[in-house]
């Protein structure tokens, strides 16, 4: 009998419960051919940038917070090439970041002097996002590397619906997913079912370019047991899912983006990296340097 989600991470349900999540995650994936068409036809440019998408088919597991910090951090700081793909059709919600940034700018003096003092300081302005349908997103990549724009990774921010053939298809075409997770019994069940998914019928699939896939851990509470974790590693690893090292913290401030009266600093914004003073403790740097040893955009 499955565990409710209130008994879910007791631990005298624990181990019944695992079982019976990989037991209903693998009743769900029935195989359907929703992909079965996938033919890319995406040529070698001189310099192939690393396509990257931290995905999954949940909503609230962090990708668009991911997708954003990361890119700010390799683009900002790091000083890597970034282009961002917003595919996540109709909220378009990076996008949408990057309006209301550009808002607080105009209306926030102390925000408008770390944008300028910081522009002047890396020379760089903000990197490019792209609106995208996720069945058009490679195409218009394509369109702006043929017309010789260069870039070391590309982050590319899906929709949750990978049982759409175009969603499916754009999955196929990264060379790196990164699913995020967390111990919340809906959003682990569905992590697992996509990640099992891309496993078995996209991974196989003619002309794909997943090279590896990683799950991560988001939304880490302090006050959860660790060994629940490596517990739930375990599972993944029993199902040929290895699972990032960086674990991120369940913080606050993954959630501070700028306002229009406030002087405090801001960890997630389009248009700056990071505050400093943020960065102890997020382990967003721990996450950026692993999955940049990871893709390697160098080579
Ligand atoms: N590590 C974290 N700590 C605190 N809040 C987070 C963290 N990661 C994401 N969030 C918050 O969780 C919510 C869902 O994240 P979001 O990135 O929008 O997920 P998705 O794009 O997968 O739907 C947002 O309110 C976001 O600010
Ligand atoms: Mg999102």
């Amino acid at each position: 009998m499955c565990a409710d989600a209130d008994s879910f991470t007791s631990e005298s349900t624990f181990v019944d419960s695992l079982a019976c999540l990989l037991m209903q995650v693998c009743k769900y994936i029935s195989t359907r051919g929703y992909a079965a068409d996938i033919k890319p036809q995406f040529p070698k440019f001189m310099k192939d940038p690393v396509f990257v998408a931290f995905s999954t088919q949940k909503g609230g597991a962090g990708k668009t917070t991911l997708t954003v910090l990361t890119a700010g951090y390799l683009y900002y700081v790091r000083g890597l090439k970034v282009l961002v793909v917003d595919c996540d059709y109709p909220q378009y919600s990076i996008k949408e970041m990057r309006d209301r940034d550009a808002e607080i700018i105009r209306l926030n003096a102390s925000f408008r002097k770390s944008f300028y003092d910081q522009r002047e300081r890396t020379g760089l302005d903000p990197y490019p996002v792209l609106l995208a349908k996720p069945e058009d997103a490679l195409l218009k990549v394509k369109a702006r590397l043929e017309a010789g724009e260069e870039y070391d990774v590309v982050l590319f921010d899906l929709p949750g619906t990978i049982n759409h053939p175009g969603v499916a298809k754009t999955v196929s075409l990264m060379d790196y997913i990164f699913c995020p997770v967390a111990a919340d019994k809906l959003i682990l069940e569905s992590s697992l079912a996509f990640a099992i998914k891309v496993r078995d019928e996209i991974k196989p699939l003619n002309g794909c370019s997943i090279k590896e896939m990683y799950m991560v851990w988001n939304l880490v509470d302090a006050r959860e047991r660790t060994d629940l974790y490596d517990a739930y590693e375990e599972v993944f690893e029993e199902q040929m899912l290895p699972t990032l090292k960086t674990r991120l913290p369940d913080t606050k401030r993954y959630r501070r983006e700028g306002s229009k009266e406030s002087s405090r600093p801001v960890f997630r914004s389009t248009l700056m990296p990071p505050d400093r003073r943020l960065l102890a403790g997020s382990r967003l740097v721990e996450l950026v340097d692993e999955i940049l040893a990871i893709i390697n955009p160098d080579t």
